[in-house]
Protein backbone atom coordinates (compact mmCIF):
# COMPACT_ATOMS: atom_id res chain seq x y z
CA UNK A 1 0.00 0.00 0.00
CA UNK A 2 1.15 3.38 -0.86
CA UNK A 3 1.80 6.13 1.36
CA UNK A 4 -0.42 8.70 0.18
CA UNK A 5 -3.41 5.50 -0.07
CA UNK A 6 -2.24 4.80 3.56
CA UNK A 7 -2.92 8.39 4.66
CA UNK A 8 -6.33 8.86 2.88
CA UNK A 9 -7.31 5.53 4.71
CA UNK A 10 -6.02 7.12 7.81
CA UNK A 11 -8.26 10.07 7.58
CA UNK A 12 -11.26 7.76 6.15
CA UNK A 13 -10.78 5.84 10.21
CA UNK A 14 -10.09 9.06 12.09
CA UNK A 15 -14.04 10.46 10.78
CA UNK A 16 -15.32 7.04 11.11
CA UNK A 17 -13.79 7.22 14.63
CA UNK A 18 -15.16 10.32 15.47
CA UNK A 19 -18.75 9.42 14.05
CA UNK A 20 -18.66 7.02 16.27
CA UNK A 21 -18.29 8.63 19.67
CA UNK A 22 -21.23 11.32 18.29
CA UNK A 23 -23.24 8.05 17.78
CA UNK A 24 -22.23 6.65 20.72
CA UNK A 25 -23.55 9.91 22.77
CA UNK A 26 -27.32 8.66 22.29
CA UNK A 27 -28.29 5.14 23.15
CA UNK A 28 -30.80 5.08 19.70
CA UNK A 29 -27.82 6.02 18.07
CA UNK A 30 -25.20 3.82 19.89
CA UNK A 31 -25.25 0.57 17.81
CA UNK A 32 -24.47 2.81 14.69
CA UNK A 33 -21.74 4.64 16.52
CA UNK A 34 -19.93 0.86 17.62
CA UNK A 35 -20.25 0.14 13.90
CA UNK A 36 -18.79 3.29 12.74
CA UNK A 37 -16.04 2.19 15.36
CA UNK A 38 -15.61 -1.09 14.28
CA UNK A 39 -15.08 -0.59 10.56
CA UNK A 40 -12.71 2.47 11.77
CA UNK A 41 -10.43 -0.06 13.56
CA UNK A 42 -10.94 -2.33 10.97
CA UNK A 43 -9.71 0.09 8.42
CA UNK A 44 -6.62 1.60 10.57
CA UNK A 45 -5.62 -1.57 11.19
CA UNK A 46 -5.38 -2.77 7.42
CA UNK A 47 -3.83 0.47 6.46
CA UNK A 48 -1.15 -0.09 9.36
CA UNK A 49 -0.52 -3.51 8.58
CA UNK A 50 0.04 -3.02 4.69
CA UNK A 51 1.28 0.46 4.72
CA UNK A 52 4.59 1.37 3.84
CA UNK A 53 5.80 1.11 7.35
CA UNK A 54 5.42 -2.26 7.58
CA UNK A 55 7.95 -4.95 5.77
CA UNK A 56 6.38 -8.42 4.65
CA UNK A 57 8.98 -10.05 7.11
CA UNK A 58 7.20 -8.18 9.60
CA UNK A 59 3.51 -9.29 8.87
CA UNK A 60 3.26 -12.86 10.36
CA UNK A 61 4.66 -11.23 13.52
CA UNK A 62 1.87 -8.64 13.80
CA UNK A 63 -0.75 -11.25 12.76
CA UNK A 64 0.65 -13.57 15.05
CA UNK A 65 0.29 -11.24 18.52
CA UNK A 66 -3.05 -10.15 16.64
CA UNK A 67 -4.16 -14.07 17.15
CA UNK A 68 -3.42 -14.35 20.63
CA UNK A 69 -4.86 -10.67 21.55
CA UNK A 70 -7.58 -10.97 20.00
CA UNK A 71 -8.42 -14.36 20.98
CA UNK A 72 -7.98 -13.08 24.71
CA UNK A 73 -10.02 -10.59 23.93
CA UNK A 74 -13.03 -12.49 22.03
CA UNK A 75 -12.48 -14.41 25.40
CA UNK A 76 -12.77 -12.04 27.92
CA UNK A 77 -15.57 -10.14 25.89
CA UNK A 78 -17.55 -13.77 26.24
CA UNK A 79 -17.06 -14.66 29.96
CA UNK A 80 -17.12 -11.28 31.57
CA UNK A 81 -20.54 -10.64 33.05
CA UNK A 82 -22.07 -6.92 32.94
CA UNK A 83 -21.46 -6.49 36.48
CA UNK A 84 -18.29 -7.26 36.23
CA UNK A 85 -17.42 -4.50 32.50
CA UNK A 86 -15.80 -2.07 34.85
CA UNK A 87 -12.98 -4.06 36.08
CA UNK A 88 -12.19 -5.53 32.54
CA UNK A 89 -12.09 -2.34 30.98
CA UNK A 90 -9.65 -0.93 34.11
CA UNK A 91 -7.49 -3.84 32.68
CA UNK A 92 -8.09 -3.09 29.35
CA UNK A 93 -6.95 1.01 30.73
CA UNK A 94 -3.87 -0.69 32.06
CA UNK A 95 -3.00 -2.51 28.81
CA UNK A 96 -2.62 0.47 26.91
CA UNK A 97 -0.53 2.18 29.97
CA UNK A 98 1.64 -0.97 29.50
CA UNK A 99 2.28 -0.47 26.04
CA UNK A 100 2.71 3.01 25.92
CA UNK A 101 5.87 2.23 28.34
CA UNK A 102 6.90 -0.81 26.44
CA UNK A 103 6.86 1.14 23.08
CA UNK A 104 8.95 3.94 24.62
CA UNK A 105 11.16 1.83 26.05
CA UNK A 106 11.89 -0.27 22.80
CA UNK A 107 11.93 3.22 21.03
CA UNK A 108 14.78 4.84 22.96
CA UNK A 109 17.06 1.38 22.93
CA UNK A 110 16.50 0.97 18.77
CA UNK A 111 18.92 2.75 17.46
CA UNK A 112 17.08 3.26 13.76
CA UNK A 113 14.20 5.37 15.31
CA UNK A 114 17.08 7.76 16.38
CA UNK A 115 19.48 7.73 13.46
CA UNK A 116 19.32 10.67 10.98
CA UNK A 117 17.87 13.09 13.64
CA UNK A 118 18.97 16.77 13.88
CA UNK A 119 20.34 17.29 17.84
CA UNK A 120 17.00 19.22 18.39
CA UNK A 121 14.64 16.19 16.60
CA UNK A 122 16.45 14.14 19.11
CA UNK A 123 16.39 16.26 21.88
CA UNK A 124 12.45 15.98 20.81
CA UNK A 125 12.19 12.79 20.60
CA UNK A 126 13.44 11.98 23.91
CA UNK A 127 11.01 14.66 25.31
CA UNK A 128 8.11 12.43 23.29
CA UNK A 129 9.76 9.26 24.85
CA UNK A 130 10.16 10.30 28.30
CA UNK A 131 6.85 11.83 28.54
CA UNK A 132 5.14 8.96 26.99
CA UNK A 133 6.51 6.63 29.39
CA UNK A 134 5.96 9.10 32.46
CA UNK A 135 2.22 8.52 31.19
CA UNK A 136 1.90 4.90 30.45
CA UNK A 137 3.02 3.79 33.52
CA UNK A 138 0.66 6.03 35.39
CA UNK A 139 -1.85 4.89 33.76
CA UNK A 140 -0.53 1.19 34.14
CA UNK A 141 -0.32 1.09 37.96
CA UNK A 142 -3.46 3.26 38.27
CA UNK A 143 -5.41 1.25 36.54
CA UNK A 144 -4.24 -2.32 37.65
CA UNK A 145 -5.29 -0.79 41.64
CA UNK A 146 -8.40 0.44 40.21
CA UNK A 147 -9.35 -3.06 38.50
CA UNK A 148 -8.79 -4.29 42.51
CA UNK A 149 -11.35 -1.69 44.05
CA UNK A 150 -13.55 -2.38 41.76
CA UNK A 151 -13.06 -6.03 41.74
CA UNK A 152 -13.42 -6.14 45.50
CA UNK A 153 -9.71 -7.50 46.18
CA UNK A 154 -8.40 -4.24 47.53
CA UNK A 155 -10.60 -2.43 49.71
CA UNK A 156 -12.89 0.72 48.69
CA UNK A 157 -11.25 3.05 51.90
CA UNK A 158 -8.59 5.44 50.86
CA UNK A 159 -5.40 4.83 52.05
CA UNK A 160 -4.19 8.41 53.16
CA UNK A 161 -0.52 8.43 53.79
CA UNK A 162 0.77 11.01 55.65
CA UNK A 163 1.98 14.38 54.12
CA UNK A 164 0.95 12.82 50.76
CA UNK A 165 0.48 15.60 49.06
CA UNK A 166 4.21 16.66 49.50
CA UNK A 167 4.57 12.70 48.61
CA UNK A 168 3.75 13.82 45.07
CA UNK A 169 5.33 16.54 44.71
CA UNK A 170 8.58 15.48 45.59
CA UNK A 171 7.81 12.41 43.21
CA UNK A 172 7.50 15.38 40.62
CA UNK A 173 10.62 16.95 41.13
CA UNK A 174 12.47 13.62 41.18
CA UNK A 175 10.93 12.98 37.87
CA UNK A 176 11.60 16.67 36.14
CA UNK A 177 15.14 16.48 38.04
CA UNK A 178 15.57 12.99 36.12
CA UNK A 179 14.33 14.50 32.74
CA UNK A 180 17.00 16.71 32.76
CA UNK A 181 19.35 14.00 33.44
CA UNK A 182 17.85 11.60 30.85
CA UNK A 183 17.98 14.36 28.30
CA UNK A 184 21.57 15.12 28.84
CA UNK A 185 22.41 11.48 28.71
CA UNK A 186 25.51 10.92 26.06
CA UNK A 187 24.85 7.05 25.47
CA UNK A 188 21.36 4.83 26.17
CA UNK A 189 22.73 2.77 28.42
CA UNK A 190 23.41 6.50 30.51
CA UNK A 191 20.00 7.60 29.71
CA UNK A 192 18.51 4.17 30.89
CA UNK A 193 18.86 5.30 34.59
CA UNK A 194 17.23 8.03 34.48
CA UNK A 195 14.00 6.38 32.69
CA UNK A 196 14.29 3.67 34.90
CA UNK A 197 14.05 5.50 37.79
CA UNK A 198 11.50 7.81 36.67
CA UNK A 199 9.29 4.96 35.21
CA UNK A 200 9.59 3.36 38.83
CA UNK A 201 8.43 6.88 40.56
CA UNK A 202 5.53 7.16 38.41
CA UNK A 203 3.99 3.59 38.82
CA UNK A 204 3.98 3.63 42.32
CA UNK A 205 2.61 7.54 41.37
CA UNK A 206 -0.37 5.79 39.69
CA UNK A 207 -0.98 3.27 42.74
CA UNK A 208 -0.63 6.29 45.21
CA UNK A 209 -3.12 8.07 42.86
CA UNK A 210 -6.02 5.82 42.87
CA UNK A 211 -5.17 4.00 46.73
CA UNK A 212 -6.23 7.68 48.45
CA UNK A 213 -9.46 7.78 46.51
CA UNK A 214 -12.55 6.52 48.10
CA UNK A 215 -14.54 3.83 47.07
CA UNK A 216 -17.61 6.14 46.42
CA UNK A 217 -15.31 8.14 43.97
CA UNK A 218 -14.55 5.13 42.03
CA UNK A 219 -16.60 6.51 38.99
CA UNK A 220 -14.52 9.22 38.38
CA UNK A 221 -11.18 7.37 38.18
CA UNK A 222 -12.77 5.23 36.06
CA UNK A 223 -13.57 7.93 33.35
CA UNK A 224 -10.42 9.40 34.52
CA UNK A 225 -8.10 6.59 33.96
CA UNK A 226 -9.95 6.31 30.34
CA UNK A 227 -8.60 9.84 29.55
CA UNK A 228 -5.14 9.00 30.45
CA UNK A 229 -5.46 5.54 28.52
CA UNK A 230 -6.02 8.39 26.06
CA UNK A 231 -3.05 10.36 26.40
CA UNK A 232 -0.83 7.42 26.58
CA UNK A 233 -2.03 6.63 23.05
CA UNK A 234 -1.64 9.87 21.78
CA UNK A 235 1.99 9.71 23.66
CA UNK A 236 2.97 6.37 22.02
CA UNK A 237 1.49 8.20 18.13
CA UNK A 238 3.99 10.66 19.16
CA UNK A 239 6.99 7.83 20.03
CA UNK A 240 5.63 6.15 16.56
CA UNK A 241 5.04 9.02 14.48
CA UNK A 242 1.76 7.83 13.50
CA UNK A 243 -0.80 10.56 13.40
CA UNK A 244 -3.92 8.06 13.44
CA UNK A 245 -2.69 7.18 16.94
CA UNK A 246 -1.60 10.52 17.64
CA UNK A 247 -5.46 11.93 16.61
CA UNK A 248 -7.56 8.89 18.21
CA UNK A 249 -5.29 9.02 21.26
CA UNK A 250 -6.53 12.68 21.86
CA UNK A 251 -9.84 11.67 20.97
CA UNK A 252 -10.35 9.22 23.28
CA UNK A 253 -8.63 11.59 26.27
CA UNK A 254 -10.11 14.50 25.91
CA UNK A 255 -13.89 12.79 25.76
CA UNK A 256 -12.49 10.86 28.79
CA UNK A 257 -11.67 14.03 30.35
CA UNK A 258 -15.48 15.54 29.56
CA UNK A 259 -16.86 11.83 30.74
CA UNK A 260 -14.64 12.79 34.12
CA UNK A 261 -16.58 16.01 34.18
CA UNK A 262 -19.53 15.02 33.89
CA UNK A 263 -19.34 12.53 36.73
CA UNK A 264 -17.39 14.99 38.56
CA UNK A 265 -20.56 17.14 38.75
CA UNK A 266 -22.89 14.06 39.55
CA UNK A 267 -21.00 13.87 42.28
CA UNK A 268 -20.83 17.08 43.52
CA UNK A 269 -17.07 16.69 43.34
CA UNK A 270 -14.26 19.03 41.93
CA UNK A 271 -12.48 18.52 38.90
CA UNK A 272 -9.44 19.80 39.41
CA UNK A 273 -8.49 18.20 42.84
CA UNK A 274 -9.82 15.07 40.81
CA UNK A 275 -6.91 15.60 38.06
CA UNK A 276 -4.45 16.14 41.12
CA UNK A 277 -5.77 12.60 41.99
CA UNK A 278 -5.65 14.34 45.21
CA UNK A 279 -9.68 14.16 46.39
CA UNK A 280 -11.55 11.48 48.46
CA UNK A 281 -10.21 12.24 51.62
CA UNK A 282 -13.55 11.45 53.27
CA UNK A 283 -15.09 10.05 50.43
CA UNK A 284 -15.72 6.13 50.31
CA UNK A 285 -14.70 6.27 54.50
CA UNK A 286 -17.99 3.97 55.84
CA UNK A 287 -19.14 6.53 58.11
CA UNK A 288 -21.90 6.12 60.73
CA UNK A 289 -24.99 7.98 59.99
CA UNK A 290 -25.32 11.46 61.95
CA UNK A 291 -27.24 14.99 61.96
CA UNK A 292 -30.69 15.38 60.79
CA UNK A 293 -30.48 12.09 58.84
CA UNK A 294 -30.16 10.02 61.49
CA UNK A 295 -32.03 7.35 60.68
CA UNK A 296 -35.65 7.06 63.27
CA UNK A 297 -38.34 4.38 63.04
CA UNK A 298 -38.54 1.39 61.59
CA UNK A 299 -38.46 -0.25 57.57
CA UNK A 300 -41.65 -1.05 57.06
CA UNK A 301 -41.81 -4.46 54.81
CA UNK A 302 -44.28 -4.79 52.02
CA UNK A 303 -45.27 -8.36 50.14
CA UNK A 304 -45.15 -8.84 45.78
CA UNK A 305 -48.80 -8.62 46.27
CA UNK A 306 -48.92 -5.41 47.97
CA UNK A 307 -46.49 -3.83 45.59
CA UNK A 308 -48.49 -5.17 42.96
CA UNK A 309 -51.48 -3.27 44.11
CA UNK A 310 -49.68 -0.07 44.80
CA UNK A 311 -48.85 -0.22 40.61
CA UNK A 312 -52.37 -1.16 40.35
CA UNK A 313 -54.15 1.95 41.64
CA UNK A 314 -51.17 4.23 40.66
CA UNK A 315 -51.53 6.91 37.46
CA UNK A 316 -47.87 7.64 37.28
CA UNK A 317 -44.88 5.52 38.34
CA UNK A 318 -41.23 6.47 38.16
CA UNK A 319 -38.60 2.86 38.20
CA UNK A 320 -35.45 3.97 39.80
CA UNK A 321 -32.86 1.09 38.09
CA UNK A 322 -29.34 0.38 40.16
CA UNK A 323 -26.52 -1.98 40.97
CA UNK A 324 -28.73 -4.61 42.30
CA UNK A 325 -30.75 -4.75 39.30
CA UNK A 326 -27.59 -5.46 36.91
CA UNK A 327 -26.67 -8.15 39.52
CA UNK A 328 -30.05 -10.13 39.66
CA UNK A 329 -30.32 -9.41 35.58
CA UNK A 330 -34.01 -7.88 36.31
CA UNK A 331 -33.92 -5.74 33.60
CA UNK A 332 -36.22 -8.26 30.92
CA UNK A 333 -38.92 -8.77 33.87
CA UNK A 334 -38.73 -4.94 34.86
CA UNK A 335 -39.61 -4.67 30.78
CA UNK A 336 -42.48 -6.76 31.10
CA UNK A 337 -44.19 -4.88 34.15
CA UNK A 338 -43.21 -1.71 31.87
CA UNK A 339 -45.56 -2.79 29.29
CA UNK A 340 -48.31 -4.32 31.36
CA UNK A 341 -48.16 -1.05 33.43
CA UNK A 342 -48.14 0.96 30.51
CA UNK A 343 -51.26 -0.97 28.57
CA UNK A 344 -53.30 -0.72 31.52
CA UNK A 345 -52.77 3.35 30.92
CA UNK A 346 -50.31 4.08 33.95
CA UNK A 347 -47.34 6.49 32.98
CA UNK A 348 -44.12 4.53 33.55
CA UNK A 349 -40.93 6.25 33.23
CA UNK A 350 -37.37 5.67 34.39
CA UNK A 351 -35.30 8.27 36.58
CA UNK A 352 -31.18 7.30 35.52
CA UNK A 353 -28.79 8.23 37.99
CA UNK A 354 -25.36 9.36 36.40
CA UNK A 355 -23.70 7.10 38.71
CA UNK A 356 -26.12 4.36 38.60
CA UNK A 357 -24.67 1.04 38.56
CA UNK A 358 -20.87 0.62 38.10
CA UNK A 359 -19.97 2.05 35.13
CA UNK A 360 -21.20 5.29 32.89
CA UNK A 361 -24.57 4.40 31.16
CA UNK A 362 -24.74 0.91 33.06
CA UNK A 363 -28.45 1.43 33.63
CA UNK A 364 -29.26 2.53 30.20
CA UNK A 365 -27.19 -0.40 28.66
CA UNK A 366 -29.52 -3.21 30.23
CA UNK A 367 -32.36 -1.41 29.79
CA UNK A 368 -31.72 -0.71 25.77
CA UNK A 369 -30.68 -4.66 26.15
CA UNK A 370 -34.46 -5.32 27.60
CA UNK A 371 -35.87 -3.30 24.84
CA UNK A 372 -37.47 -0.23 27.33
CA UNK A 373 -38.20 2.54 24.92
CA UNK A 374 -35.68 5.07 24.76
CA UNK A 375 -38.36 7.93 25.50
CA UNK A 376 -38.96 7.02 28.63
CA UNK A 377 -35.89 6.44 30.07
CA UNK A 378 -34.91 9.75 31.12
CA UNK A 379 -31.96 11.47 33.32
CA UNK A 380 -32.31 12.57 36.60
CA UNK A 381 -32.12 16.32 35.93
CA UNK A 382 -34.83 15.70 33.53
CA UNK A 383 -37.60 14.17 36.00
CA UNK A 384 -36.32 14.67 39.58
CA UNK A 385 -39.18 17.44 40.12
CA UNK A 386 -42.18 15.32 39.07
CA UNK A 387 -41.63 12.89 42.17
CA UNK A 388 -44.61 15.25 44.10
CA UNK A 389 -46.71 14.09 40.88
CA UNK A 390 -45.68 10.63 41.56
CA UNK A 391 -47.69 7.93 42.70
CA UNK A 392 -44.98 4.93 43.24
CA UNK A 393 -41.60 5.29 42.64
CA UNK A 394 -40.09 1.85 42.77
CA UNK A 395 -36.59 1.97 43.46
CA UNK A 396 -34.83 -1.32 41.99
CA UNK A 397 -31.47 -2.26 43.51
CA UNK A 398 -30.48 1.02 44.09
CA UNK A 399 -29.51 2.30 46.97
CA UNK A 400 -26.73 5.44 47.22
CA UNK A 401 -28.12 7.10 44.60
CA UNK A 402 -31.78 7.45 46.21
CA UNK A 403 -30.08 8.35 49.46
CA UNK A 404 -31.87 11.55 51.20
CA UNK A 405 -28.69 12.10 53.98
CA UNK A 406 -26.75 13.35 50.74
CA UNK A 407 -28.72 16.24 50.94
CA UNK A 408 -30.01 16.86 54.70
CA UNK A 409 -26.62 15.68 56.32
CA UNK A 410 -23.42 17.92 55.49
CA UNK A 411 -21.78 14.85 57.10
CA UNK A 412 -22.75 12.72 54.93
CA UNK A 413 -19.51 10.72 52.63
CA UNK A 414 -22.31 11.32 49.98
CA UNK A 415 -23.08 14.95 51.21
CA UNK A 416 -23.65 17.06 48.25
CA UNK A 417 -24.01 14.65 45.41
CA UNK A 418 -27.32 14.98 43.99
CA UNK A 419 -29.83 12.14 44.28
CA UNK A 420 -33.49 10.92 43.02
CA UNK A 421 -35.67 12.15 44.88
CA UNK A 422 -37.73 9.20 45.38
CA UNK A 423 -38.86 10.31 48.67
CA UNK A 424 -41.07 13.04 48.06
CA UNK A 425 -43.30 10.35 45.67
CA UNK A 426 -46.40 9.19 47.18
CA UNK A 427 -44.94 5.71 48.13
CA UNK A 428 -41.82 4.62 47.11
CA UNK A 429 -40.34 0.74 47.15
CA UNK A 430 -37.53 -0.21 47.81
CA UNK A 431 -36.55 -3.47 46.63
CA UNK A 432 -33.30 -5.50 47.86
CA UNK A 433 -32.33 -8.13 50.00
CA UNK A 434 -31.33 -6.68 53.09
CA UNK A 435 -30.82 -3.00 54.76
CA UNK A 436 -27.51 -3.70 53.96
CA UNK A 437 -25.69 -0.10 52.54
CA UNK A 438 -24.50 0.07 48.90
CA UNK A 439 -21.46 1.19 47.58
CA UNK A 440 -20.54 4.19 50.14
CA UNK A 441 -21.13 1.83 53.06
CA UNK A 442 -23.43 4.50 54.53
CA UNK A 443 -26.68 3.65 55.74
CA UNK A 444 -29.73 5.30 53.66
CA UNK A 445 -32.27 7.08 56.07
CA UNK A 446 -34.94 6.59 53.11
CA UNK A 447 -35.66 2.79 54.37
CA UNK A 448 -37.35 4.62 57.64
CA UNK A 449 -39.44 7.15 56.20
CA UNK A 450 -43.08 6.61 56.68
CA UNK A 451 -44.19 6.87 53.13
CA UNK A 452 -41.27 4.22 52.10
CA UNK A 453 -42.10 0.72 51.92
CA UNK A 454 -39.43 -2.36 51.66
CA UNK A 455 -39.72 -5.36 49.07
CA UNK A 456 -36.83 -7.82 50.53
CA UNK A 457 -35.55 -10.18 48.03
CA UNK A 458 -33.36 -10.92 45.22
CA UNK A 459 -34.92 -8.08 42.37
CA UNK A 460 -35.54 -10.75 39.67
CA UNK A 461 -37.60 -13.01 41.71
CA UNK A 462 -39.51 -10.43 43.82
CA UNK A 463 -40.60 -8.82 40.58
CA UNK A 464 -41.79 -11.84 38.62
CA UNK A 465 -43.83 -12.12 41.76
CA UNK A 466 -44.89 -8.74 41.54
CA UNK A 467 -45.70 -9.10 37.62
CA UNK A 468 -48.18 -12.63 38.10
CA UNK A 469 -50.00 -10.85 41.24
CA UNK A 470 -50.17 -7.89 38.53
CA UNK A 471 -51.55 -10.25 36.19
CA UNK A 472 -53.81 -12.25 38.52
P1 LIG B 1 -25.46 0.78 45.38
O1 LIG B 1 -25.48 2.01 46.20
O2 LIG B 1 -24.19 0.00 45.30
O3 LIG B 1 -26.64 -0.15 45.92
C1 LIG B 1 -26.98 -1.32 45.26
C2 LIG B 1 -27.94 -2.08 46.15
O4 LIG B 1 -28.38 -3.18 45.38
C3 LIG B 1 -27.28 -2.64 47.39
O5 LIG B 1 -27.61 -1.88 48.53
C4 LIG B 1 -27.80 -4.08 47.48
O6 LIG B 1 -28.53 -4.26 48.69
C5 LIG B 1 -28.75 -4.19 46.29
N1 LIG B 1 -28.62 -5.47 45.60
C6 LIG B 1 -27.52 -6.16 45.29
N2 LIG B 1 -27.81 -7.31 44.69
C7 LIG B 1 -29.17 -7.36 44.61
C8 LIG B 1 -30.09 -8.31 44.10
N3 LIG B 1 -29.68 -9.44 43.52
N4 LIG B 1 -31.40 -8.03 44.19
C9 LIG B 1 -31.83 -6.88 44.77
N5 LIG B 1 -31.00 -5.95 45.27
C10 LIG B 1 -29.69 -6.20 45.19
O7 LIG B 1 -25.88 1.08 43.86
P2 LIG B 1 -26.47 2.39 43.18
O8 LIG B 1 -27.59 2.95 43.98
O9 LIG B 1 -26.69 2.02 41.76
O10 LIG B 1 -25.30 3.46 43.28
C11 LIG B 1 -24.10 3.30 42.59
C12 LIG B 1 -22.93 3.40 43.55
O11 LIG B 1 -21.77 2.83 42.91
C13 LIG B 1 -22.59 4.83 43.89
O12 LIG B 1 -22.09 4.91 45.20
C14 LIG B 1 -21.49 5.16 42.87
O13 LIG B 1 -20.66 6.18 43.31
C15 LIG B 1 -20.75 3.82 42.84
N6 LIG B 1 -19.98 3.60 41.61
C16 LIG B 1 -20.52 3.94 40.41
C17 LIG B 1 -19.77 3.77 39.27
C18 LIG B 1 -20.38 4.25 37.98
S1 LIG B 1 -19.44 4.91 36.87
N7 LIG B 1 -21.66 4.16 37.78
C19 LIG B 1 -18.48 3.18 39.31
C20 LIG B 1 -17.99 2.76 40.55
C21 LIG B 1 -18.75 2.99 41.71
P3 LIG B 1 -28.71 -5.74 49.30
O14 LIG B 1 -27.32 -6.27 49.49
O15 LIG B 1 -29.44 -5.50 50.58
O16 LIG B 1 -29.50 -6.53 48.33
Amino acid sequence: MSESLATVSYIGATILFILSLGGLSHPETSRRGNLYGMIGMTLAVLATIFGPRVSMAGIPWIVGAMLVGGSVGIYAARVVKMTEMPELVALMHSLVGLAACLVGFANYIDPVAAANLTHAEKAIHEVEIYIGILIGAVTFSGSIIAFGKLSGKIGGKPLLLPARHWLNLVGLLIIIYFGGQFLHAETVNAGMIPLIVMTVIALLFGIHMVMAIGGADMPVVVSMLNSYSGWAAAATGFMLNNDLLIVIGALVGSSGAILSYIMCRAMNRNFISVIAGGFGTGGGTVAAPSGDAQPAGEAVPVSAVETAELLREAKNVIIVPGYGMAVAQAQHTVYEITQYLREQGINVRFGIHPVAGRMPGHMNVLLAEARVPYDIVLEMDELNADFPDTDVAMVIGANDIVNPAAQDDPNSPIAGMPVLEVWKAKTSIVMKRSMASGYAGVDNPLFYKENNRMLFGDAKKMLEEVFVALKS
